[in-house]
Formats: structure tokens, sequence, C-alpha cells
């Protein structure tokens, strides 16, 4: 049996409320409430990017766990800041892990963490002895005074995958999905992503289904076996859309209801990309209520697009491994900003490139990024964080 042990988030030091953003340009604020299911978004310090978050998320495990049995980081992330070298090289540094952990990063949008979690249980599944350290993290970033522009949002979820697991055993058998479509992308010299936001939803949608028939069809649990589902959430709202097509698709009378739990940090974070799933899994697993034994669908969309679904049962004592309060608190203590900051942090972030230049502090998460010298991204500790 092998599976996740250990779940952990971290996010932007900032956070802007939506409500701001809808009064500024004259939406009423119960569109993003309500029709897109979302409260606020993180935003970035200027010293943070997705190696700091990647980092910060994995900390708390490496802690927690030790760095003896790791042999393996996968940084999973559409949100690259080099066309050659990995997230997860500076991310190895910076937690301190020994040269003899192998180190990549996996992109296919916000799908690529479930890509790293299928490539986790291989490794551990060829030597039970190891741990294999996934991060997914990821910067949403669209262009400002367009439809998605309330679907931005940043955040990393860090994994620790091994045999025996703490707190979900994932199954063998999963379903995949693969077609090319152009429903979102970023191409090369572009800060922001392109997206086309229906054909996105509707391509989402036809990933689940496609998913789903080729789980069933590689013999995967009938749809009364579920307790809960997690699906990923450009916004929480697509999580009930999700749903709903589930249900027509299965004819099985599903409970929009039993979504909630699974929400609430996503909610908060807005979009996180490849992160997203795992947020709303650590969300659901946070949440009070009992879920020993129950086996959890998992969701997992990539624009593009790739889709999956991953199902697991959760292992007996798993509230005891769990960082509820660490968690909350990541989204309780950012820095609220006002729509003017959030704007500027926007126009900023990554304007200067490559060249040489100097970041001050800002952040209080552990890491930070610190400047280009010599065309190489620095990365250092933040003192007392
Ligand atoms: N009160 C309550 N609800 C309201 C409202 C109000 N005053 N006004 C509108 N709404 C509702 C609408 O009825 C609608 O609900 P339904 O979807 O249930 O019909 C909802 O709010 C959104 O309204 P619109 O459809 O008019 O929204 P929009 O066109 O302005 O933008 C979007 C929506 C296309 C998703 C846009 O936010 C977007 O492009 N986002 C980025 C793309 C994205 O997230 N796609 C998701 C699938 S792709 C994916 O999952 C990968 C990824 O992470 C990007």
């Amino acid at each position: 049996m092998i599976g996740i042990s250990d779940l952990s988030l971290a996010t932007g030091h900032h956070v802007l409320d939506l409500a701001q953003l809808a009064q500024a340009n004259g939406t009423d604020p119960a569109k993003y409430r309500v029709g897109l299911g979302q409260d606020e978004m993180s935003v970035l310090a200027p010293d943070e990017d997705v190696v700091t978050l990647a980092a910060s998320a994995a900390l708390p495990l490496v802690q927690r766990h030790g760095t003896d049995r790791i042999r393996t980081l996968l940084v999973a992330t559409e949100s690259g800041v080099d066309q050659s070298k990995s997230v997860g090289v500076w991310v190895h540094r910076l937690l301190g892990l020994p040269s003899s952990v192998r180190t990549v990063e996996l992109k296919q949008a916000c799908y690529a963490g479930t890509a790293g979690l299928q490539a986790a249980l291989g490794i551990v599944a060829r030597d039970p002895r190891q741990q294999v350290l996934v991060v997914a993290a990821d910067v949403a970033r669209y262009d400002v005074d367009t439809a998605a522009e309330p679907t931005q949002g940043a955040g990393a979820v860090a994994m620790l995958v091994e045999a025996d697991p703490a707190l979900l055993a994932i199954d063998p058998v999963s379903g995949v999905h693969t077609a090319d479509v152009d429903d979102f992308w970023r191409p090369n010299d572009h800060a922001s992503a392109v997206v086309d936001g229906r054909l996105s939803v509707s391509a989402y949608l036809d990933a689940l289904t496609g998913a789903w028939d080729d789980y069933r069809a590689q013999g995967g649990h009938g749809i009364e076996e579920f307790a809960r589902f997690c699906y990923h959430q450009p916004f929480t709202r697509m999580a009930t859309k999700a749903h709903r097509k589930l249900a027509q698709h299965t004819g099985a009378a599903l409970d929009e209801a039993l979504l909630e739990p699974t929400t609430r940090y996503n909610r908060r974070l807005g979009n996180s990309y490849t992160a997203s799933l795992w947020a709303a899994l650590a969300s659901l697993l946070d949440d009070p209520t009992d879920l020993t034994g129950e086996r959890i669908g998992l969701f997992s969309y990539g624009s593009g697009a790739v889709g999956e679904l991953v199902t697991g049962v959760v292992r007996d004592g798993y509230r005891d491994h769990l960082r509820a309060e660490d968690n909350l608190r990541v989204l309780d203590e950012r820095k609220p900003v006002d729509l003017a900051t959030y704007r500027a942090l926007h126009a900023a972030a990554g304007a200067r490139g490559s060249e040489d230049h100097d970041v001050p502090v800002a952040t209080s998460a552990p890491f930070r990024f610190a400047g280009v010298r010599n065309l190489a991204r620095r990365y250092e500790g933040v003192a007392g964080a």
C-alpha cells in the first residue's frame, strides 16, 4: 500500500479581497463570491516566486520526517522561472536535501502534480524504503481587466509519498484522458496565460467524463463506493459544475453539499493551478468530519489537456498527521493589499527579467528571491522566518 503521508500548504505574502476588484470594475461582488465561488486571492510579494512557494511548502515535511529516506524531489509547476534549470534544484538547496536526491520539474498545466504523484508511486513500488517529496506549486496569472482576473491566485502543496502512508492510500487503478485542445496556455514570451474561458470549462468537463470512463474500463470502483470527490478548482464553483456533470454521466445522485469542505482553502487561495487539487484534498482532510476508511475520488485537470481520476482510501489514524492549524495560519496571516497595490505588484512581477538587480526583503516566508546576478537567480533563507 503506497500513498500520501503528509500534506503542507504555502501561499503568497499578500491577499486581495475580491470585493475590492468587483467594486473597481463595477461587478456585483456576488458574481465572484457565488458565481465563481471565490472570496480572495493570494498575491505574491516582490521577493516571492514559485521557488520560494515550493520550498516553503516542503520545509515542514523535511522538519517532521527528516531527509534520510528521500531520494527523489519532483516539483510540478507551470510557473517555471528558467527554461533549463528545474525549480526543484533551488528547492533542493534551500531545504538542505542530500546530494543523493534526484530532482526534476514536471509540466502539463494544472495536471503535473498528479503526474508527480504517479511517478512517486512507481518509485516507491520499486523500492518501498524510499520516500518521494512531491511539490505542486504555481502562480496563476492573467491580464488585468479580463474575465479571468478574479481567478488568479498562488499556492503550493508539498506531499510526502511512501509505503504504508499515514493519510491516503492511493488505489492502483486510475482513469486518464488526453486531448489536444487550445483552451489555456502560456506562450514562452508571455507573462500571463492565454485562455478561452468557455472552451476551458467544456474541455475540463470532457476530460472528467473521459477519465471516468477510462477509470471504469480499467476496473475502477463504482460511483456508489465513493464517499467524497475533490476536483481541480480553478475557481471553486467549477467543482460544482464537475460534480453535476459526473452525476449526470453516471446517473448517480451526488450530494453537492459534500463538496463544501473541499473548497475552503481554494476560496481563499484563488487558483493555484497544479496545487489546487491537493489544496482541496488538504481542506477536506483538515475538516473535523471523520473520513477514516472512506474512498475519495480526486480529479486532476490540466488544460491543453490532460485529466486523471485518481482514487484513494483514508487511513486509520490519519487525523494525528494533519496540519489543519498550520494550513489555516498560512491563509490567515497573509497581509491584505488594496487594489492599487495589487495592480502595482501585478505590473512589476518579473518586469526586470534576467537583468542584474537586487530585490528588497518583503516576505515573511522562510525563503526569498533575492534578485539576479550574471543572469542567475539567487535565493536565500529569511532570517527569523
Ligand atoms: N450573482 C451570482 N452569480 C452571478 C452573478 C451575480 N450577480 N453574475 C454572474 N453570476 C454567475 C453566472 O451565472 C455564472 O454562473 P454559471 O457558470 O453557473 O452559469 C458565473 O457567475 C460566472 O459568470 P460568467 O460565466 O459570466 O463569467 P465570465 O465569463 O466573466 O468568466 C470564466 C468566467 C470564463 C471562468 C473566467 O473567469 C475565466 O476565463 N477564468 C479562467 C479560465 C478558467 O478558470 N477555466 C476553468 C477550466 S480550465 C482549468 O481548470 C485549468 C485552469 O486552472 C486554468
